[in-house]
């Protein structure tokens, strides 16, 4: 298979506001992730809230470029092209949000919203009709309502109306950022549904983001999981839930219930209950030290890098 998605190295740091602030390192959000995602498969990434993971969505389709690192999407390093050349590139690259509320323009219709992509690339009125109405049709969503403002719609249907708009451009690769943690429990399984036959259908690949273990086990080919900015564990979706290694992913199993059921989703995998104060960074100390039970005087000396410890399975961490 080959990597539609490579990613090498990508560092996100925030810097202090104000003058005398600005050169001031705030936060170190993402701190040298790799990884690569396979054309047409679901790359899951969970962790605890704050740890990166949107940070990380954005720096891959370059709303918020990253600090320094590499992206390749599709062969092309998106650092090498101009601001121009990106934003052309990133109609192939989508990102679709938790809070379907704040996505719509509440004054909208919603053919006006899924319009104003397409208006952008000079499709003509006509097509723009055509193309709204296969889209909805495509989510669910009766063409007939295509009129309708986002507050005659549930939060399931605004949802759907919101991956037709990501859509409209047609991408092949979404980032999905908790797109379904908004919703009740009875919709996120249509909603998931809903996004696993649209991936089959129209080739896609994603990133999907989720605090819920269960979730991501359901729904991804691999599955990374992010601490304080880094990558601890990444393995296969099946490896990973038989066999998580890194005592920080341990620790998150250990706090969803019936993590071994992976027959659907369910929101008993949400690991937002585990948030805990995150600790300083020395640069020098596994970043998981003063919460780690099986820490040594080693793990205070240095970072642990991830390393492979069955195939294709990687852990950072200095005891496994
Ligand atoms: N624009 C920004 N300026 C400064 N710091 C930021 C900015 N965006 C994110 N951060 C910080 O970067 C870190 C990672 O944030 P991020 O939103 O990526 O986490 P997350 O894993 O998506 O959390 P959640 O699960 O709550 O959505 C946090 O410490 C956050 O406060
Ligand atoms: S490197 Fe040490 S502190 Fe870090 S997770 Fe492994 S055992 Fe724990
Ligand atoms: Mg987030």
């Amino acid at each position: 298979m080959d990597r539609f998605i490579e990613i090498k190295n990508l560092v996100k740091l925030y810097f202090g506001h104000g003058f005398f602030d600005r050169n001031r390192l705030a936060v170190r959000a993402v701190d040298n992730v790799s990884l690569g995602i396979h054309r047409n498969t679901v790359f899951g990434l969970v962790g605890e809230s704050g740890c990166g993971k949107s940070t990380l969505a954005r720096a891959i389709l370059y709303l918020d470029p990253p600090t320094s690192g590499e992206v390749w999407f599709d062969g092309t390093l998106l650092g090498g092209l101009s601001v121009n050349e990106i934003r052309t590139f990133r109609k192939r690259m989508q990102i679709v949000f938790q809070d379907p509320n704040s996505a719509l323009n509440p004054k909208m219709r919603i053919e006006e919203s899924l319009a104003e992509g397409l208006i952008n690339r000079g499709v003509t009125a006509k097509a723009r009709t055509a193309r709204i109405e296969k889209l909805l049709d495509l989510v669910g969503i009766a063409p007939a309502l295509r009129g309708r403002y986002p507050h005659e719609f549930s939060g399931g249907q605004k949802q759907r109306i919101v991956v037709a708009r990501a859509l409209t451009m047609e991408p092949d690769f979404l980032a999905l950022d908790e797109p379904v943690s908004n919703l009740d429990v009875s919709i996120q399984a249509q909603i998931i549904n809903l996004l696993l036959d649209l991936k089959q259908e129209l080739s896609l690949t994603y990133l999907f983001i989720s605090h819920d273990l269960n979730l991501v086990a359901y729904v991804s080919d691999q599955i990374g999981v992010m601490y304080n900015g880094k990558l601890v564990e990444l393995a296969s979706a099946d490896e990973m839930m038989a066999n998580p290694c890194h005592p920080y992913t341990m620790k998150l199993f250990s706090s969803v219930p019936g993590k071994q059921a992976i027959d659907g989703p369910t929101a008993n995998g949400n690991i937002g209950a585990v948030r805990e104060k995150l600790p300083s960074r020395p640069s020098d100390c596994c970043l998981y030290a003063d919460q780690c039970s099986i820490a040594d005087r080693g793990c205070r000396h240095a970072q642990p890098d991830l390393h492979e410890i069955r195939k294709e399975h990687y852990v950072a961490c200095f005891k496994i």
